[in-house]
């Protein structure tokens, strides 16, 4: 913090309106009542399912009493880590729809491949179970209303994993552009830069005797096992993953659009390419999005999979521009600018944004931790969510509008009210996927 003592601004900010829990002072545990446990069951537990169980342990009076994984190495690899991270080892379910019969279970976390997301939480909550569900929260748009309707169907809490919308500075930052301190917004600049590397052209394998493939496949259409999907990869074929609009942008678009206050589009193009390899990748390592607002605002993306030059010094980020300045956040704080490019102040993230930099693949992030505790406290005493699953899909929405449009000739017009795609029938297409039958959600 530059021209203000930090104290000061922050008490100012908090007593200007962020009341309650979002106060600093982050994270607040609310208790509820005395001896009512949280039950969570954490499903994909290799990478992400980490920082899901990782929060759980930092909540009071909640425990991890099951993992769910169909691999079984994974699964003894999480046994281990559970016990040094957390000091005891939940019960281990490989299929999931076991979980939903369990009665010491009251929340599902969903940290698996994005074709299983919106199919499992529906099914979730269909069974009464509250839901953290991994961005993005759904596969495709169809998926995106299914969800969004069986939460109101259900009343059951459903919490997206944009961990950034539990970031006490980014908070901070759009409570100040609501009170007009850059004037009147206008436009979001969102980024994200990585330079991953080829994936490779994958052979077909036999596949490894830890994992079940048909139920890691469940709601997608079965295919030979190749040796260049599970685990990670996946994120890159259209079959399972979302590309990295959805892996990485859902986060800054989403931050843009809290910022600005907008939420459907009503033009959205596109521009990008697989430049980098030539390998199995389906998606883009390259993708430029612009989303466009019936009131003038825009918001744009820029994707680099495979170039990790970074933009404002950073590998990811958002940039908000108004009529009298700029805020430039991230994970780590926002900086605010006079509309010269003067830097006026600066607030850095009291505790640590943590997995700011693209290349950091660590399991545990506080912003994390603050959102699960946000989620729990929603659970206890009805504290209102940050990323509730009716307007954390629309952030998932644009996000497939961006690939759509990138699909189908670089250019939709949508009608802002029902987020249709308007006259165009080769979009619409990408609507809904096909389904492995027998799989495809019912509500
Ligand atoms: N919010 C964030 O910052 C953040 C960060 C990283 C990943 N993610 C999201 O988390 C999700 C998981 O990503 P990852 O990097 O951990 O992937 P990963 O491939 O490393 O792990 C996925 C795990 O899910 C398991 N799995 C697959 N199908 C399953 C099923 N039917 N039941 C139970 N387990 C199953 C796999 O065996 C694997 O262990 C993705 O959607 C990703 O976008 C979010």
């Amino acid at each position: 913090m530059k021209n203000l003592d930090r104290r000061t601004f922050i008490k100012k900010t908090t007593t200007a309106g962020i009341g309650g829990a979002l106060a600093l002072g982050f994270p607040t545990i609310l208790k509820g009542k005395p001896n009512e446990q949280i039950n969570f069951a954490v499903v994909g537990v290799r990478s992400r399912g980490k920082a899901h169980a990782e929060a759980v342990a930092r909540l009071e009076n909640a425990r991890v009493t099951w993992m769910c994984d169909v691999d079984d190495e994974i699964i003894d690899e999480h046994k281990t880590w559970s016990q040094q991270m957390t000091g005891y080892v939940p019960k281990v379910e490989k299929d999931f729809r076991k979980l939903l019969e369990k009665d010491d279970v009251d929340v599902i976390t969903i940290a698996t491949p994005e074709h299983w997301h919106a199919p499992m939480a529906i099914m979730a909550m269909q069974a009464g179970k509250h839901v953290f569900i991994e961005k993005p929260c759904s596969h495709n748009p169809y998926e995106n209303d299914l969800l969004v309707e069986v939460q109101k169907k259900t009343g059951m809490l459903c919490q997206m994993g944009n961990q950034q919308r539990s970031s006490v500075t980014s908070t901070l930052a759009v409570n100040e552009i609501r009170g007009g301190i850059i004037g009147e917004v206008y436009y979001g600049k969102a980024w994200y830069s990585n330079q991953r590397g080829s994936i490779g052209n994958g052979k077909i394998v036999n596949v490894p005797s830890s994992l079940d493939w048909e139920l890691w496949q469940g709601p997608a259409p079965r295919e030979d096992y190749r040796d260049n999907v599970h685990p990670y990869n996946w994120h890159w074929f259209k079959s399972w993953g979302t590309g990295e609009i959805h892996n990485n942008g859902t986060h800054e678009i989403d931050i843009c659009r809290w910022a600005l206050g907008v939420d459907l589009p009503s033009k959205v193009t596109s521009a990008g390419g697989r430049f980098h390899f030539d390998d199995d990748w389906e998606y883009y390592d390259t993708q430029n999005v612009n989303f466009e607002y019936d009131k003038g605002k825009m918001i744009s993306w820029e994707g680099k999979s495979c170039n990790g030059f970074p933009i404002m010094g950073r590998g990811r980020g958002s940039l908000i521009h108004g009529t009298r300045g700029s805020i430039l956040l991230d994970r780590n704080g926002y900086l605010l600018y006079d509309l010269g490019g003067k830097l006026i102040k600066e607030e850095v993230e009291p505790q640590g944004g943590g997995a700011a930099s693209t290349a950091d693949t660590r399991g545990f992030d506080a912003l994390t931790v603050n959102h699960m505790i946000n989620f729990a406290n929603a659970i206890r005493v009805g504290e209102e969510l940050r990323a509730p699953i009716n307007d954390a899909s629309i952030s998932t929405m644009l996000c497939h509008y961006g690939n759509i449009a990138q699909e189908t000739g670089g250019s939709l017009q949508i009608d802002p009210e029902t987020g249709k795609i308007l006259n165009n029938p080769e979009a619409m297409k990408h609507w809904k996927r096909e389904y492995e039958e027998g799989w495809e959600p019912i509500v």
